[in-house]
Protein backbone atom coordinates (compact mmCIF):
# COMPACT_ATOMS: atom_id res chain seq x y z
CA UNK A 1 0.00 0.00 0.00
CA UNK A 2 1.45 3.29 -0.87
CA UNK A 3 1.65 6.17 1.78
CA UNK A 4 1.90 9.75 2.51
CA UNK A 5 2.75 12.17 5.10
CA UNK A 6 -0.19 13.35 7.16
CA UNK A 7 -1.23 15.02 10.55
CA UNK A 8 -3.29 13.00 12.31
CA UNK A 9 -4.73 11.97 16.02
CA UNK A 10 -4.76 8.14 17.18
CA UNK A 11 -7.55 9.78 19.75
CA UNK A 12 -9.84 12.44 20.50
CA UNK A 13 -8.29 15.03 22.93
CA UNK A 14 -7.14 18.91 21.40
CA UNK A 15 -3.73 19.85 19.22
CA UNK A 16 -1.44 17.42 21.94
CA UNK A 17 -3.39 14.81 20.20
CA UNK A 18 -1.71 15.55 16.64
CA UNK A 19 1.16 14.09 15.22
CA UNK A 20 2.72 14.42 11.69
CA UNK A 21 3.44 11.26 10.91
CA UNK A 22 3.25 8.46 7.51
CA UNK A 23 -0.73 7.57 6.60
CA UNK A 24 -1.75 4.96 3.80
CA UNK A 25 -2.46 7.04 1.02
CA UNK A 26 -6.59 7.23 0.49
CA UNK A 27 -8.24 5.50 -2.34
CA UNK A 28 -10.70 7.43 -4.21
CA UNK A 29 -14.16 5.56 -3.82
CA UNK A 30 -16.96 5.67 -6.41
CA UNK A 31 -17.78 9.05 -7.22
CA UNK A 32 -14.53 10.41 -5.79
CA UNK A 33 -11.62 12.31 -6.77
CA UNK A 34 -8.27 11.68 -5.45
CA UNK A 35 -6.67 15.09 -4.71
CA UNK A 36 -3.12 15.98 -4.85
CA UNK A 37 -3.47 18.64 -1.69
CA UNK A 38 -1.29 22.03 -2.12
CA UNK A 39 -2.82 23.67 0.68
CA UNK A 40 -5.43 22.91 3.46
CA UNK A 41 -6.30 25.33 6.34
CA UNK A 42 -7.33 24.92 10.20
CA UNK A 43 -10.77 25.77 11.54
CA UNK A 44 -11.35 26.93 15.46
CA UNK A 45 -12.90 24.75 17.05
CA UNK A 46 -12.74 21.55 14.46
CA UNK A 47 -11.17 19.21 16.96
CA UNK A 48 -14.03 19.59 19.19
CA UNK A 49 -16.90 18.48 16.40
CA UNK A 50 -18.20 14.85 16.93
CA UNK A 51 -17.85 14.51 13.32
CA UNK A 52 -14.30 15.19 13.19
CA UNK A 53 -14.00 11.64 15.23
CA UNK A 54 -16.70 9.85 14.33
CA UNK A 55 -19.13 9.08 11.15
CA UNK A 56 -21.48 11.13 12.67
CA UNK A 57 -22.10 14.51 13.42
CA UNK A 58 -23.88 14.05 17.22
CA UNK A 59 -21.79 11.66 18.34
CA UNK A 60 -23.32 8.29 18.07
CA UNK A 61 -21.30 7.31 14.87
CA UNK A 62 -18.65 4.88 14.94
CA UNK A 63 -15.09 5.58 16.00
CA UNK A 64 -13.12 6.99 12.90
CA UNK A 65 -9.42 7.41 14.38
CA UNK A 66 -7.13 7.66 13.68
CA UNK A 67 -8.85 10.92 12.03
CA UNK A 68 -7.15 13.55 9.70
CA UNK A 69 -8.18 16.78 10.62
CA UNK A 70 -8.46 20.47 8.22
CA UNK A 71 -11.54 19.92 6.16
CA UNK A 72 -10.62 22.64 2.72
CA UNK A 73 -8.08 22.82 0.48
CA UNK A 74 -6.67 23.10 -2.72
CA UNK A 75 -4.87 21.02 -4.88
CA UNK A 76 -4.63 18.94 -8.50
CA UNK A 77 -6.67 15.96 -9.10
CA UNK A 78 -4.33 12.98 -9.01
CA UNK A 79 -6.94 10.37 -9.77
CA UNK A 80 -10.93 9.64 -10.73
CA UNK A 81 -12.83 6.90 -8.97
CA UNK A 82 -15.43 4.76 -11.00
CA UNK A 83 -18.01 6.85 -12.05
CA UNK A 84 -16.29 9.78 -11.13
CA UNK A 85 -17.19 12.75 -13.68
CA UNK A 86 -16.75 16.45 -14.27
CA UNK A 87 -12.54 16.32 -13.63
CA UNK A 88 -9.40 15.11 -15.23
CA UNK A 89 -5.92 14.74 -14.01
CA UNK A 90 -4.21 17.87 -13.39
CA UNK A 91 -7.10 19.66 -12.52
CA UNK A 92 -6.59 22.55 -10.32
CA UNK A 93 -9.52 22.46 -7.55
CA UNK A 94 -10.48 23.36 -4.00
CA UNK A 95 -13.48 22.46 -2.09
CA UNK A 96 -14.81 21.70 1.05
CA UNK A 97 -14.24 17.97 2.31
CA UNK A 98 -17.41 16.07 4.20
CA UNK A 99 -16.93 16.54 7.70
CA UNK A 100 -17.00 12.85 8.11
CA UNK A 101 -14.20 11.84 6.07
CA UNK A 102 -10.49 12.20 6.72
CA UNK A 103 -9.62 15.82 5.65
CA UNK A 104 -6.91 17.17 3.90
CA UNK A 105 -3.72 17.77 6.20
CA UNK A 106 -2.13 15.48 4.02
CA UNK A 107 -0.55 14.78 1.19
CA UNK A 108 -3.43 13.63 -0.28
CA UNK A 109 -7.63 13.50 0.25
CA UNK A 110 -10.63 11.73 -1.75
CA UNK A 111 -13.60 13.36 -1.76
CA UNK A 112 -16.64 13.28 -3.71
CA UNK A 113 -16.45 14.90 -7.01
CA UNK A 114 -19.09 17.25 -6.43
CA UNK A 115 -17.64 18.53 -3.25
CA UNK A 116 -14.90 20.28 -5.83
CA UNK A 117 -14.83 23.61 -8.07
CA UNK A 118 -12.65 24.65 -10.06
CA UNK A 119 -9.78 27.09 -8.34
CA UNK A 120 -9.86 30.39 -8.94
CA UNK A 121 -6.56 31.52 -11.64
CA UNK A 122 -6.00 34.90 -9.59
CA UNK A 123 -5.04 32.36 -6.34
CA UNK A 124 -2.60 31.08 -5.21
CA UNK A 125 -3.08 27.39 -3.25
CA UNK A 126 -2.42 28.56 0.01
CA UNK A 127 -4.67 31.43 -0.99
CA UNK A 128 -7.74 29.43 -2.08
CA UNK A 129 -7.02 26.78 0.97
CA UNK A 130 -8.47 29.78 2.76
CA UNK A 131 -11.78 29.96 0.88
CA UNK A 132 -13.97 26.67 0.89
CA UNK A 133 -15.09 26.19 4.83
CA UNK A 134 -14.75 29.51 5.77
CA UNK A 135 -16.94 31.37 2.47
CA UNK A 136 -19.30 29.05 2.64
CA UNK A 137 -20.57 29.38 5.88
CA UNK A 138 -20.79 32.69 5.10
CA UNK A 139 -22.86 32.35 1.48
CA UNK A 140 -24.57 29.71 3.39
CA UNK A 141 -25.67 32.18 6.70
CA UNK A 142 -26.33 35.19 3.94
CA UNK A 143 -27.72 33.88 1.16
CA UNK A 144 -29.24 30.22 1.72
CA UNK A 145 -30.48 31.16 5.54
CA UNK A 146 -31.15 34.57 5.70
CA UNK A 147 -31.72 35.81 2.38
CA UNK A 148 -30.21 38.62 2.58
CA UNK A 149 -31.25 41.15 0.35
CA UNK A 150 -30.06 44.93 -0.80
CA UNK A 151 -30.58 47.49 1.66
CA UNK A 152 -30.59 45.68 4.71
CA UNK A 153 -28.65 45.72 7.82
CA UNK A 154 -26.33 42.45 8.79
CA UNK A 155 -24.61 42.63 12.15
CA UNK A 156 -21.47 40.25 12.44
CA UNK A 157 -19.64 39.32 15.30
CA UNK A 158 -16.25 38.32 14.98
CA UNK A 159 -15.69 39.91 11.47
CA UNK A 160 -12.42 39.57 11.31
CA UNK A 161 -11.80 36.31 12.01
CA UNK A 162 -12.01 33.22 9.86
CA UNK A 163 -15.16 33.34 8.70
CA UNK A 164 -16.41 36.63 10.07
CA UNK A 165 -14.09 38.16 7.14
CA UNK A 166 -16.12 36.37 4.36
CA UNK A 167 -19.57 37.53 5.88
CA UNK A 168 -18.34 41.31 6.20
CA UNK A 169 -17.22 40.72 2.26
CA UNK A 170 -20.24 38.79 1.11
CA UNK A 171 -22.85 40.93 2.97
CA UNK A 172 -21.41 43.78 1.23
CA UNK A 173 -20.96 42.40 -2.28
CA UNK A 174 -25.28 41.27 -1.81
CA UNK A 175 -25.65 45.42 -1.05
CA UNK A 176 -26.17 45.00 3.07
CA UNK A 177 -25.24 47.97 5.33
CA UNK A 178 -22.68 45.67 7.57
CA UNK A 179 -21.45 46.39 11.05
CA UNK A 180 -19.00 44.44 12.11
CA UNK A 181 -17.86 44.06 16.08
CA UNK A 182 -14.31 43.03 16.22
CA UNK A 183 -11.31 43.78 18.71
CA UNK A 184 -9.39 46.99 19.03
CA UNK A 185 -6.75 46.32 16.35
CA UNK A 186 -8.91 45.00 14.08
CA UNK A 187 -11.35 48.33 13.32
CA UNK A 188 -9.54 49.98 10.18
CA UNK A 189 -8.88 46.02 8.94
CA UNK A 190 -12.85 45.20 8.59
CA UNK A 191 -13.65 48.68 7.16
CA UNK A 192 -11.02 47.87 4.22
CA UNK A 193 -13.33 44.52 3.66
CA UNK A 194 -16.56 46.53 3.72
CA UNK A 195 -17.97 47.17 6.58
CA UNK A 196 -20.05 50.40 7.35
CA UNK A 197 -19.38 50.14 10.64
CA UNK A 198 -16.94 48.47 12.96
CA UNK A 199 -17.60 48.10 17.00
CA UNK A 200 -14.96 47.39 19.27
CA UNK A 201 -16.13 44.29 21.35
CA UNK A 202 -13.69 44.84 23.84
CA UNK A 203 -14.45 48.68 24.78
CA UNK A 204 -17.91 49.10 23.69
CA UNK A 205 -21.17 47.45 24.00
CA UNK A 206 -22.91 46.78 20.71
CA UNK A 207 -26.36 46.84 21.95
CA UNK A 208 -25.91 50.53 22.74
CA UNK A 209 -24.23 51.43 19.29
CA UNK A 210 -26.87 50.27 16.91
CA UNK A 211 -30.50 50.61 15.70
CA UNK A 212 -32.48 46.98 14.71
CA UNK A 213 -30.95 44.76 12.46
CA UNK A 214 -32.52 42.29 9.59
CA UNK A 215 -29.68 39.76 10.14
CA UNK A 216 -26.97 38.96 13.01
CA UNK A 217 -24.21 36.66 12.07
CA UNK A 218 -22.66 35.26 15.22
CA UNK A 219 -18.89 33.84 15.28
CA UNK A 220 -18.77 34.19 18.87
CA UNK A 221 -21.32 32.64 20.82
CA UNK A 222 -21.83 33.07 24.65
CA UNK A 223 -23.20 36.41 25.51
CA UNK A 224 -22.86 38.17 22.84
CA UNK A 225 -25.54 35.52 20.87
CA UNK A 226 -27.92 35.99 24.12
CA UNK A 227 -27.54 39.63 23.83
CA UNK A 228 -28.10 39.60 19.63
CA UNK A 229 -31.85 39.21 20.09
CA UNK A 230 -32.49 42.71 21.54
CA UNK A 231 -30.56 44.21 18.39
CA UNK A 232 -32.50 42.29 15.92
CA UNK A 233 -36.18 43.60 14.40
CA UNK A 234 -39.18 41.48 14.19
CA UNK A 235 -39.25 39.10 11.86
CA UNK A 236 -34.88 38.98 11.48
CA UNK A 237 -32.56 36.33 11.86
CA UNK A 238 -30.09 35.37 14.32
CA UNK A 239 -27.76 32.72 12.99
CA UNK A 240 -25.68 31.07 15.06
CA UNK A 241 -22.43 29.36 13.66
CA UNK A 242 -20.54 28.87 16.96
CA UNK A 243 -23.44 27.66 19.04
CA UNK A 244 -27.14 27.40 18.21
CA UNK A 245 -29.70 30.48 19.17
CA UNK A 246 -32.37 29.63 21.82
CA UNK A 247 -36.06 29.07 20.25
CA UNK A 248 -37.66 30.00 22.74
CA UNK A 249 -35.80 33.65 22.91
CA UNK A 250 -36.26 33.83 19.00
CA UNK A 251 -40.75 33.14 19.49
CA UNK A 252 -39.94 35.48 22.39
CA UNK A 253 -39.07 38.24 19.64
CA UNK A 254 -40.80 36.83 17.12
CA UNK A 255 -37.60 36.36 14.68
CA UNK A 256 -35.88 33.26 13.28
CA UNK A 257 -33.16 31.72 15.26
CA UNK A 258 -31.03 29.57 13.16
CA UNK A 259 -27.55 27.26 13.29
CA UNK A 260 -26.46 24.85 10.67
CA UNK A 261 -23.55 22.99 9.50
CA UNK A 262 -21.95 24.03 6.62
CA UNK A 263 -22.13 21.96 3.56
CA UNK A 264 -20.10 20.94 0.93
CA UNK A 265 -21.64 22.90 -1.85
CA UNK A 266 -20.69 23.32 -5.69
CA UNK A 267 -23.27 25.90 -6.80
CA UNK A 268 -22.46 27.90 -3.58
CA UNK A 269 -18.93 27.62 -4.00
CA UNK A 270 -18.94 28.83 -7.90
CA UNK A 271 -20.78 31.97 -6.98
CA UNK A 272 -17.83 32.59 -4.75
CA UNK A 273 -15.14 32.10 -7.09
CA UNK A 274 -17.22 34.46 -8.79
CA UNK A 275 -17.00 37.33 -6.24
CA UNK A 276 -12.99 36.34 -6.20
CA UNK A 277 -12.77 37.08 -9.79
CA UNK A 278 -14.62 40.07 -9.63
CA UNK A 279 -12.26 40.90 -6.79
CA UNK A 280 -15.06 41.32 -4.74
CA UNK A 281 -13.67 38.99 -2.22
CA UNK A 282 -10.28 38.58 -1.18
CA UNK A 283 -9.42 35.67 1.03
CA UNK A 284 -6.68 36.60 4.78
CA UNK A 285 -4.65 34.57 5.02
CA UNK A 286 -3.15 35.12 8.56
CA UNK A 287 -0.17 33.01 8.32
CA UNK A 288 1.00 29.78 6.65
CA UNK A 289 2.91 27.03 8.35
CA UNK A 290 4.76 23.63 6.48
CA UNK A 291 2.70 20.60 7.43
CA UNK A 292 4.51 19.60 9.53
CA UNK A 293 4.02 22.40 11.45
CA UNK A 294 -0.01 21.12 11.78
CA UNK A 295 -0.33 20.78 15.48
CA UNK A 296 1.20 24.38 16.27
CA UNK A 297 -1.58 25.68 13.50
CA UNK A 298 -4.18 24.38 15.91
CA UNK A 299 -2.69 25.49 18.80
CA UNK A 300 -2.55 28.85 17.86
CA UNK A 301 -6.44 28.61 17.06
CA UNK A 302 -6.68 27.83 20.70
CA UNK A 303 -3.92 30.38 22.05
CA UNK A 304 -3.62 33.73 19.90
CA UNK A 305 -5.51 36.02 17.97
CA UNK A 306 -5.72 36.15 13.95
CA UNK A 307 -6.48 37.71 11.23
CA UNK A 308 -8.26 35.50 8.28
CA UNK A 309 -7.31 32.28 8.50
CA UNK A 310 -4.32 29.82 9.22
CA UNK A 311 -3.02 28.05 6.18
CA UNK A 312 -0.70 24.60 5.91
CA UNK A 313 1.28 24.64 2.76
CA UNK A 314 1.66 21.36 1.88
CA UNK A 315 3.63 21.00 -1.64
CA UNK A 316 4.56 23.32 -4.65
N1 LIG B 1 -21.55 25.77 12.08
C1 LIG B 1 -20.59 25.67 11.16
O1 LIG B 1 -20.76 25.05 10.11
C2 LIG B 1 -19.26 26.33 11.40
C3 LIG B 1 -18.40 26.59 10.33
C4 LIG B 1 -17.20 27.28 10.58
C5 LIG B 1 -16.90 27.68 11.88
N2 LIG B 1 -17.76 27.38 12.89
C6 LIG B 1 -17.50 27.84 14.27
O2 LIG B 1 -17.65 29.25 14.26
C7 LIG B 1 -16.77 29.84 15.19
C8 LIG B 1 -15.91 30.91 14.50
O3 LIG B 1 -15.07 30.30 13.54
P1 LIG B 1 -13.89 31.15 12.88
O4 LIG B 1 -13.14 30.19 12.04
O5 LIG B 1 -14.40 32.40 12.30
O6 LIG B 1 -13.05 31.48 14.23
P2 LIG B 1 -11.96 32.62 14.47
O7 LIG B 1 -11.13 32.81 13.27
O8 LIG B 1 -11.33 32.30 15.78
O9 LIG B 1 -12.84 33.95 14.62
C9 LIG B 1 -13.63 34.23 15.73
C10 LIG B 1 -13.60 35.74 15.91
O10 LIG B 1 -14.51 36.11 16.94
C11 LIG B 1 -13.95 37.21 17.62
N3 LIG B 1 -14.57 37.35 18.93
C12 LIG B 1 -14.31 36.66 20.06
N4 LIG B 1 -15.12 37.08 21.05
C13 LIG B 1 -15.91 38.04 20.51
C14 LIG B 1 -16.96 38.87 21.03
N5 LIG B 1 -17.36 38.76 22.30
N6 LIG B 1 -17.53 39.76 20.20
C15 LIG B 1 -17.16 39.86 18.92
N7 LIG B 1 -16.17 39.12 18.37
C16 LIG B 1 -15.57 38.21 19.16
C17 LIG B 1 -12.46 36.91 17.67
O11 LIG B 1 -11.73 38.10 17.83
P3 LIG B 1 -10.40 38.14 18.74
O12 LIG B 1 -9.42 37.19 18.12
O13 LIG B 1 -10.00 39.57 18.66
O14 LIG B 1 -10.85 37.70 20.12
C18 LIG B 1 -12.24 36.28 16.29
O15 LIG B 1 -11.85 37.24 15.32
C19 LIG B 1 -15.96 28.68 15.80
O16 LIG B 1 -16.60 28.29 16.98
C20 LIG B 1 -16.10 27.57 14.75
O17 LIG B 1 -15.97 26.29 15.33
C21 LIG B 1 -18.92 26.72 12.69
Amino acid sequence: MSEMNAIRAHHRGGPEQLTYEKAPRPQPGPGDILVAVRAASVTAGELDWDATWTDSFDGSGHDRTPTIPSHEFSGVVAALGDGATGWQEGDEVYGLVPFTRDGAAAEYVALPAYAATAKPASLTHDQAAAVPLAALTAWQALVDHARVRPGQRVLVHGGAGGVGAFVVQIATALGADVTATVGPNDLEFVRSLGADTAIDYVHQRFEDEIDPVDVVVDLAGGRTLAKSWNVLRPGGFLIGIAAPPDQQEAERHNAHGVFFIVEPDRAGLESITRLIQEGRLTPTVDRVLPLTEGRAAYEALEREHQRGKIVLHIDD
